[in-house]
C-alpha cells in the first residue's frame, strides 16, 4: 500500500507524521514506547520458539518455512529493537532486556508456551501469525512514519507465516497424505487450535487500555485492542469452521479480559 507522508486518523490528523523522538509530545513518546517494547519483546521470542524445528517439518517446503519464518521474526526483531534503541538510555536498557530474555521471561506469556509437536506448530502460525498479521495492519499508514515505511514489508511477512499456518492445518484435517507425513490428523489439529486460541485472544491485550486508546488517538495504530481482537475473532471463527473443526469458547482458559 502506498505510504502517506501526514497522518491518516486521530487528532493529529492531516499533519506531517513523526520522524523522530525528539518531535514527539511527551504523551506520544510513552505511548510508543510502550508499543514498540511490546513489538519487540515478541520477535526475538518467536525466532526461539520456532529455531528448534527448522529441521523437523516433514516435507522440505515445511523445512524451508520454519527457516523463512525465523529469519523474518529476526528481521523484524532487529528493526523493531533499532527502533527502540531511538528512544535514548530507557530504550536501550529495554532492548538490551529483551534480548537477553529466554522462553519463561518474555513479557508476553503466549510466546513462553513451547511447541510440543509438528501439529502444534502449525496451530500456532494459524492462530498466532494472524494475530501478528492484524497488530502489523494496525500500523500500516502509522503517524510513526518509520513503522509506516517497516510495514510495507512486515505485513507480507506474517501474511505468509498465517498462511502457511492455515493451510497446514487444513492438511491435517483433509489431506491423507500430508496426515501420514505428519503423523498427524484431525484431532491433533483441534487439539492445537484449543491450545492456542485463548492464548491468540489475550495477546491482543486488555479491553479497556488507556494505551490502547492513545494509540489509536495519535494515529500510531488504526484500531485499539478490543477492535483488533473482535476483527481477528471474525475472520478465524471462519476459517476455523470452514477448515471442518470447533471454534473453542472464547471465554475459557483466558488471562486477559
Ligand atoms: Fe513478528
Ligand atoms: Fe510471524
Amino acid at each position: 500500500m502506498a505510504v502517506s507522508r501526514s497522518v491518516m486518523w486521530g487528532e493529529l490528523k492531516g499533519m506531517r507524521k513523526v520522524e523522530t523522538v525528539e518531535q514527539m509530545p511527551a504523551e506520544y513518546r510513552e505511548t510508543l514506547l510502550k508499543i514498540v517494547y511490546a513489538l519487540v519483546s515478541t520477535e526475538f521470542a518467536s525466532v526461539e520458539q520456532h529455531q528448534e524445528w527448522i529441521n523437523k517439518g516433514p516435507t522440505a517446503e515445511d523445512r524451508f518455512a520454519q527457516a523463512q519464518i525465523c529469519a523474518d521474526e529476526a528481521h523484524q526483531g532487529f528493526i523493531d529493537s533499532r527502533l527502540l534503541r531511538t528512544f535514548g538510555p530507557e530504550g536501550e536498557a529495554y532492548a538490551d532486556r529483551l534480548l537477553a530474555a529466554r522462553m519463561g521471561e518474555h513479557p508476553l506469556h503466549a510466546f513462553n508456551v513451547p511447541f510440543t509437536s509438528w501439529a502444534d506448530l502449525c496451530g500456532f502460525c494459524f492462530l498466532m501469525d494472524h494475530v501478528a498479521w492484524y497488530h502489523l495492519r494496525a500500523f500500516e499508514d502509522s503517524s510513526f512514519a518509520p513503522f509506516a515505511r517497516e510495514m510495507t514489508t512486515m505485513v507480507h511477512e506474517e501474511r505468509f507465516h498465517a498462511s502457511f499456518g492455515a493451510r497446514r492445518i487444513k492438511d491435517l484435517v483433509t489431506n491423507p497424505r500430508y496426515q501420514d507425513l505428519a503423523k498427524a490428523g484431525p484431532a491433533e489439529a483441534q487439539a492445537t487450535v484449543d491450545k492456542w486460541y485463548p492464548h491468540a485472544l489475550d495477546t491482543f491485550g486488555a479491553a479497556k487500555s488507556k494505551f490502547s486508546d492513545l494509540g489509536v488517538m495519535y494515529g500510531i495504530r488504526r484500531w485499539g485492542n478490543e477492535e483488533l481482537r473482535q476483527m481477528w475473532k471474525a475472520d478465524l471463527d471462519k476459517q476455523i469452521t470452514a477448515i471442518g473443526l470447533v471454534v473453542p469458547d472464547a471465554g475459557a482458559g483466558r488471562l486477559i479480559h
